[in-house]
């Protein structure tokens, strides 16, 4: 099994080059890795810099190379708020680019498993979200990786996921780990709901989706949800920081306001990966493993 990973250098791709070494990355569990004993991939990671994916001709000759079973997306313009005053830099990348690549692969016989985000849709379904439901992205970001799983064909795979974290990673858990650690407080909404992600649990899932690539879109997420406030909370208490580390806020309260509208609800139900698979660990689990990465 020959597996070609674009975006190899971002916090997912780092962990799932990894996984697909069989070395259980930095806040992995090697538990969830079991579930990939004997299986063998030979893993071409490649970077931004050795393969820009909006370059069309660039990535025809490199599947043509190559010759990848399955090509697993992770290069994505990702800063949010960003993207809307350059709302052009991120469809190329995000959209133009993956219709390109599903095309590519398509005439070269690879699978493609592309990943998209919880922020295609509004938040507005006061409950967690299921893959046939209608997506109505807010922000540029979010449009543009709707339109992205629009220019794929039914022989794609969607992967939807969010609040990603990795231990290599620029995310928000490292800020609110580094204010833990330093005696610092935090100030955190509790009006937005989703689902915490953690980048080497999520790099499990697309190795095993990389098997047999199913088709169709899957929602991928560490199991239950919570708010930015409840996820601060749980890191301060991670790292034995009382109650008075954390404080709620509203969206309201943000100043500056970011650029980016972000759903109140997008929580995924990840239901139809569980059962075809196997259910990602409970957030907090996995944040305990975040940690103990960090650490
Ligand atoms: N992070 C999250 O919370 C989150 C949530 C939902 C969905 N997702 C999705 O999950 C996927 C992986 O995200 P991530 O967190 O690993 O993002 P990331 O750390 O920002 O990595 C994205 C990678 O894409 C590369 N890239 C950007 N433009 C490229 C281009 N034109 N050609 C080739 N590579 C390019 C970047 O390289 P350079 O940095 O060198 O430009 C970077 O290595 C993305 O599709 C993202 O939209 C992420």
């Amino acid at each position: 099994m020959k597996v070609l990973v674009t975006g190899s250098s971002g916090q997912v791709g780092q962990d799932l080059v990894d996984v697909l070494d069989g070395i259980v990355p930095p806040g992995g569990s090697s538990e969830l890795q079991g579930s990939l004993e004997g299986k063998e991939f030979r893993v071409l990671g490649v970077t931004h810099h050795d393969l820009d994916i909006t370059d069309a001709s660039h990535v025809t000759n490199a599947l043509e190379r190559i010759r990848p079973d399955v090509v697993i997306n992770l290069s994505a313009y990702t800063a949010v708020d960003r993207a809307e005053s350059e709302f052009e830099a991120a469809e190329l990348v995000n959209a133009t680019a993956v219709g390109q690549l599903s095309r590519a692969c398509a005439s070269q016989g690879s699978r493609l498993i592309t990943l998209s985000t919880d922020y295609v849709f509004d938040g507005r379904k006061g409950e967690s979200y299921i893959e046939s439901d209608s997506p109505n992205p807010q922000s540029a970001y979010g449009k543009t990786k709707w339109h992205g799983e629009q220019l794929c064909s039914p022989a794609d795979t969607i992967v939807r996921t969010s609040w990603v974290m990795g231990v290599r990673g620029k995310t928000v858990g490292k800020v609110i780990a580094d204010r833990a650690k330093n005696a610092e407080t935090v100030r955190f909404v509790d009006d937005q709901r989703g689902t915490v992600t953690l980048a080497s649990d999520l790099a499990v899932a697309l190795a095993t989706l990389a098997l047999d690539p199913p088709g169709g879109v899957w929602h991928v997420a560490n199991s239950g949800s919570a708010t930015w406030f409840e996820v601060a909370q749980w890191i301060g208490e991670l790292y034995g920081r009382e109650d008075d580390f954390a404080t709620a806020i509203k969206t309201t309260d943000l100043d500056p306001a970011p650029a980016a509208p972000r759903p109140t609800r997008s929580d995924l139900d990840t239901a139809k990966f569980a059962s075809a698979y196997f259910a990602l660990p409970d957030w907090r689990e996995g944040l305990v493993r975040f940690v103990e990465g960090l650490r």
